[in-house]
Formats: C-alpha cells, structure tokens, sequence
C-alpha cells in the first residue's frame, strides 16, 4: 500500500512538473515599451545555455611589456604586408590566435608551408591576408555599426575555416523565369532563411550586395508621385522575407527594432535600427570589397551551385544572437586588429535620427537567473 502511495506522488509530482512547465522549453515575454503597444521580446530562457557556449572566446596569451628597441615585422620578416606594423613580438602572438580561431587542428600549416613561412603558396594564407584588412576595416571604419566592440577573425570563424552562418546565392535556383509558371523564387518549403515561409527565398542576393532599397511603404499618396516607384507586391514580399532573416540572425522578435503600429517609422523605432540600419550597409561593402574578389581565390569546392562563393551576412557575426560574443569585445587583448590599414572608403551616408529605448536589452545571466 505505501509503495503504492509513494508511486502515485511520485507520478504526480511528474505530471504536476510537466503541467506548470519545468520540463519544457517555455519562452518569457519581456516588456520593451509602452504598455499596451505589444513592444514585447519572446525568450527562451532553456536555449541561453548553449547560446553562451557558442559566444564565449578563446583564452587569450599574455601580452609582452611594450619595448620601442623592438624591430618591427617588416625589418625582420620577408613578405609581410598587412602586419608590418607589428613588432617581432607581436606577430607570432597574433599567428598563434589566427590558428585557434581559424584552423584549431591544422595549426600554421593551414596557411603556411612550414619550410617557408614567406611564401604565399597556399591560398588560405592569401585570402587570410585579405581578411586581414577587411578586419581592420570593420573596426577602423564601420564604427557606426560595431562602435568600440569591434570584431576579430573569431567572431566570424570560431574554430572553422568557413564561418557558420556564410550565405550562397540562391536566385532562380531551379525556377522557371518565364512569364507562366515564374513563382518569383516563392513557395519553396524548407529555407530556413526566411523562416520556411513561402516568401522569396534569396533577400540577400538582393539586398546585401546591391544598394536596393528594403523598402514596402512609399512616403507619398499617390503612386505617380512615388519617389520609390518599385514599391509593390514584389517588393514588400523581399522586404519581409529579408526582415524575418534579420530576426532570425539576431534571434530577437521585430520589435526588437520596429514600432509595429508603423514598421517604417524611425521615430517610433529603437535605437537597434539605427544600428541595423549601418549594419546593412556594412555587409554589402564588406561583401563587395572583400568576400567577392576572395570567391576568385578559393578552389572550387568552397564555391556554390551558381559558382559564388560563401558571402558574410548578419548571421555570419550574429550567429543567432543579439551582439555577437554578448557584445563582449576582444579588443584588449589584440590591439593590432584595431589600427588602420587597407584603402579608406567613404561611409558619408545619410545617418538615421536617434531614439530613446524604454528598457535596456536582458543580459544573459539575468536571464539565466531568472530575475528580470
Ligand atoms: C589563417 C592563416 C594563418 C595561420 C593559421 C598562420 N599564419 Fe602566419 N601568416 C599568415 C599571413 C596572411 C601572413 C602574412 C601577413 C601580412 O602580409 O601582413 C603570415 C605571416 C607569417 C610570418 C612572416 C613570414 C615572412 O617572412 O614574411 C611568420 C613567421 C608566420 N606567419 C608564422 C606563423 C606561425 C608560427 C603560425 C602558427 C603558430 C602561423 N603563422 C599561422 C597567415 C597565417
Ligand atoms: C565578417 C566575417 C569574417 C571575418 C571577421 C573574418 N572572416 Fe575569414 N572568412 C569569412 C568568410 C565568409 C569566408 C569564406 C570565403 C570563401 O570561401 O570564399 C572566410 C574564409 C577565410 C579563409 C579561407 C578558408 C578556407 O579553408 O577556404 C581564411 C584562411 C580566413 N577566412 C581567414 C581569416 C582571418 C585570418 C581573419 C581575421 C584576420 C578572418 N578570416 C576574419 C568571413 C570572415
Ligand atoms: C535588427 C533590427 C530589425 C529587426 C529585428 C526587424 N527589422 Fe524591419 N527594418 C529594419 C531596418 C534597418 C529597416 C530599413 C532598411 C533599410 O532602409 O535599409 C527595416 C525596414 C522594414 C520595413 C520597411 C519599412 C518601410 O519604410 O517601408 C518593414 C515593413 C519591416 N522592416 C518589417 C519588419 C518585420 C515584419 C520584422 C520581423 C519579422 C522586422 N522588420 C524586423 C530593422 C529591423
Ligand atoms: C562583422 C560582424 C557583424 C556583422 C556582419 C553584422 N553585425 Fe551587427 N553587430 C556587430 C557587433 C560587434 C555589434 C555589437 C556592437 C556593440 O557592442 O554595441 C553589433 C550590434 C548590432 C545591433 C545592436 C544590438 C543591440 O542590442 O544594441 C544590431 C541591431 C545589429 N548588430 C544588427 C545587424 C544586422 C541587421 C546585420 C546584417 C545586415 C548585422 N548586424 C551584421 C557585428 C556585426
């Protein structure tokens, strides 16, 4: 009879568990705004875990004390022409990181042939100089999207050679583009991108490598007078498709950015689009200046079925996180990617007005802990 008793609490406490979801990956809506106007962010508090493991960064090696009497790489080395400005101190640190955050197994022979470090036989180690600059690049020049925080290799990389989160074209794949029968790249099941919705599966192609405007309102009544007379079905459906794509990059809902009473008012946004705003901008110049020509240097195996190579996207630093690495910078530990170098490009464009947010993003130990 006990046994019986203490089997039925048992399954009790079970079920009473199951039902009041300690088992389940429940999700908690956090307030953002005004009440009442839905400004809400859905978590996960289950999936912080392994979003932490997946953000956290490599022990760094100590730096060495500055020392002027130091000669620099380029007196020292044969052909060094990105870091010449680092002492001989400096670089083999910088190398010894380049291979935890690039190639963990292979070590310098990923890029190197070991009886010749000069040599630029291999090409992972030309298109790692190339990265190179486009890393200080970011951090020089794109202050507007990733302000002090920066990035280095291992906030795309993280241990791989091709980063996660890479994309390749996918326009017209497979599609037929004649009048009858042209489904505009839409109702294509199972692309994750755009959340498995039947939009057009390829925003990127269009929007992270051209200057197309991510646009579905017009700013006048009368469509004649429309100065964004592209604006129709077409377009809205790349615009959503591109913004379910940014939400899912980041992993936060849209109103993470967006007021949704008037998605495309930016004094009823937050501060996040502004950032996002530059963000855009930042991945086509990125995807143009540097992944593009890269795709000519990689064999053919890295390349896609339209014979494109990977290209960075939000994911690509994001990883399904709102700051990629939590915002935590590694700028202390490796000053050099933060100094200039490479050719200036101008990034004169027209900066988006500035808004206040109601409450500052949860942290993820808040999160963790469960007090917010
Ligand atoms: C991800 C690719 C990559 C890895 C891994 C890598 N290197 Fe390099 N290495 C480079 C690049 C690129 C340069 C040239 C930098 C420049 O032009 O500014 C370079 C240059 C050098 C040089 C200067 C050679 C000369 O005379 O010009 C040395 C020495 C060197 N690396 C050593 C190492 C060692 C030791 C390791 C392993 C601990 C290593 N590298 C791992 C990419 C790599
Ligand atoms: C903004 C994201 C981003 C950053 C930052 C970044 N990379 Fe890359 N990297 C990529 C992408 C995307 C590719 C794939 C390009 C291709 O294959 O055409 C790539 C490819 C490479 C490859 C070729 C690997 C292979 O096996 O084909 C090397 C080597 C490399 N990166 C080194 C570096 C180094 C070194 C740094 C830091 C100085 C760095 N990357 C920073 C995005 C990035
Ligand atoms: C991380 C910030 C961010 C998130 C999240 C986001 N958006 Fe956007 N959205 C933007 C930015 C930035 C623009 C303007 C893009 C540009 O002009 O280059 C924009 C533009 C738009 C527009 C066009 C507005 C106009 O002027 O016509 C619509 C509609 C829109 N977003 C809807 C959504 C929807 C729906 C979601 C959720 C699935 C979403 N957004 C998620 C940042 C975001
Ligand atoms: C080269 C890496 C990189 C790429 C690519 C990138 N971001 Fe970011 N982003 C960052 C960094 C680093 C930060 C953190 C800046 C900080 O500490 O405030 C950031 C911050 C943001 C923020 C601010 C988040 C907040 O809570 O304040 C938004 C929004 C954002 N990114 C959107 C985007 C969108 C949208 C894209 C794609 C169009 C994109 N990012 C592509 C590196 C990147």
């Amino acid at each position: 009879m006990v046994r019986i008793l203490i089997a039925c609490s048992f399954a009790m406490a079970i079920a009473l568990a199951v039902f009041f979801g300690v088992f389940e990956n429940h999700t908690i809506s956090v307030q953002r705004g005004n009440r009442g106007t839905g400004h809400i962010q859905l978590y996960t508090p289950n999936s912080v875990p392994a979003s932490v493991a997946l953000n956290s960064i490599p022990v760094a090696d100590p730096i060495d004390p500055p020392d002027p009497d130091l000669p620099t790489a380029r007196q020292t080395y044969k052909n060094v022409q990105v870091l010449d400005d680092l002492s001989v101190l400096e670089l083999p640190r910088l190398m010894a990181a380049l291979s935890t955050w690039i190639a963990p197994k292979e070590g310098c022979n990923y890029c190197h042939n070991p009886a010749n470090l000069a040599s630029d036989e291999k090409y992972t180690k030309r298109v790692a100089r190339s990265m190179l600059l486009m890393t200080r690049r970011i951090n020089t020049q794109w202050k507007a999207h990733v302000v002090e925080t920066g990035v280095t290799c291992w906030t795309c990389h993280r241990g791989e050679a091709v980063p996660s989160g890479s994309w390749y074209t996918r326009a017209d794949l497979g599609e037929n583009t004649s009048m009858i029968g042209n489904k505009d790249n839409e109702n294509t099941p199972g692309i994750a991108y755009v959340g498995n919705s039947a939009l057009p599966f390829d925003p990127l192609t269009r929007y992270l490598i051209d200057d197309n405007d991510i646009r579905v309102q017009g700013s006048v009544p009368l469509a004649g007078t429309n100065p964004y007379p592209m604006n129709g079905v077409q377009k809205s459906e790349m615009t959503y498709s591109m913004m379910i794509y940014i939400s899912k990059s980041l992993g936060v809902n849209c109103t993470y950015c967006h007021f949704t009473r008037a998605f495309g008012s930016w004094p009823d946004s937050t501060p996040q689009r502004a950032t996002a705003w530059y963000g855009v901008r930042m991945v086509r110049d990125l995807n143009k200046s540097f992944l593009l020509p890269v795709a000519g240097m990689v064999p053919s195996y890295r390349l896609g079925s339209h014979g494109d190579g990977p290209k960075v996207g939000c994911a690509t630093c994001h990883k399904g996180t709102y700051k990629p690495l939590f915002g935590n910078s590694m700028k202390k530990d490796y000053p050099e990617l933060w100094r200039a170098g490479g050719p200036k490009i101008d990034t004169g464009y027209v900066s988006p007005p500035n808004v206040a947010v109601k409450n500052p993003v949860v942290s993820p130990e808040k999160l963790m802990s469960g007090q917010y």
